[in-house]
């Protein structure tokens, strides 16, 4: 049979027919063989750590959060006292003599002068610090005998903090002392005469007890 222009035309386009299919499935499987190995164990064992990773960066986040509402908490109390700063300041004086003892005995300043906020009780002699804070306490004290000395010993709780003494001349004589100190709420702050010895006072306020806020802390 003599090859027609039809069966020419049959043949070539089988020819390209098979060479597209060559062409495109060796095509498949290079992408075939291109493609990483998937494999499942390797990718949860690389979910797990990075799980583990975001926990850690949670706690770390966590904790520093936590700090950061501390601070916040510091700071509105900061702020707080600064618009609402309590007045705290008192003085007051004994009325007459006191001592001679054999004991220490706890001095009552009976005499308010002031006693802005009313921490100092005039009853007990005592000051009870009502916020924390740093405060400067101070006192004056007289004596005009010879027979005893005249001492004073300054209480923060059961510390002693301060002891002074000295003889007066037998004339009116003097003796001051001041501190500054960092109290708690609740921390009380009072005066001694110690035993054997005595302190002076009149109308004229001589001996006396004081003390102020300087500041929160
Ligand atoms: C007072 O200070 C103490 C010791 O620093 C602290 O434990 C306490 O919480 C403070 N109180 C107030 C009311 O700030
Ligand atoms: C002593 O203090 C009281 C109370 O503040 C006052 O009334 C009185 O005048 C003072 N006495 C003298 C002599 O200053």
């Amino acid at each position: 049979m003599r090859d027609t222009g039809e069966t020419v035309e049959m043949k070539v386009e089988v020819i390209v027919a098979t060479v597209f299919i060559l062409c495109h499935s060796s095509l498949q499987d290079d992408e075939i063989r291109t493609e990483p190995r998937f494999d499942v164990n390797q990718e949860i064992l690389k979910l797990h750590e990075r799980i583990a990773k975001l926990t850690e960066d949670l706690t770390v986040m966590g904790e520093k959060n936590g700090a950061l509402q501390e601070r916040l908490a510091a700071v509105n109390l900061e702020l707080k006292n600064l618009q609402d700063p309590p007045a705290i300041a008192f003085s007051a004086a004994l009325t007459h003599p006191v001592g001679v003892y054999n004991v220490d005995i706890t001095l009552v300043y009976s005499k308010v002068i002031s006693n802005v906020g009313r921490a100092y009780n005039p009853i007990t002699g005592i000051f009870t610090a009502p916020r924390n804070g740093t405060y400067y306490i101070r006192f004056t004290s007289c004596d005009n005998t010879q027979s005893h000395g005249m001492a004073l010993d300054l209480y923060k709780n059961t510390e002693k903090i301060n002891g002074l003494a000295k003889y007066s001349n037998g004339y009116m004589t003097y003796f001051s002392g001041g501190l500054v100190l960092q109290l708690e709420a609740g921390d009380v702050v009072y005066t001694k005469l110690p035993a054997n010895s005595k302190l002076y006072d009149d109308g004229n306020n001589r001996t006396t007890f004081s003390g102020f806020l300087i500041f929160l802390t």
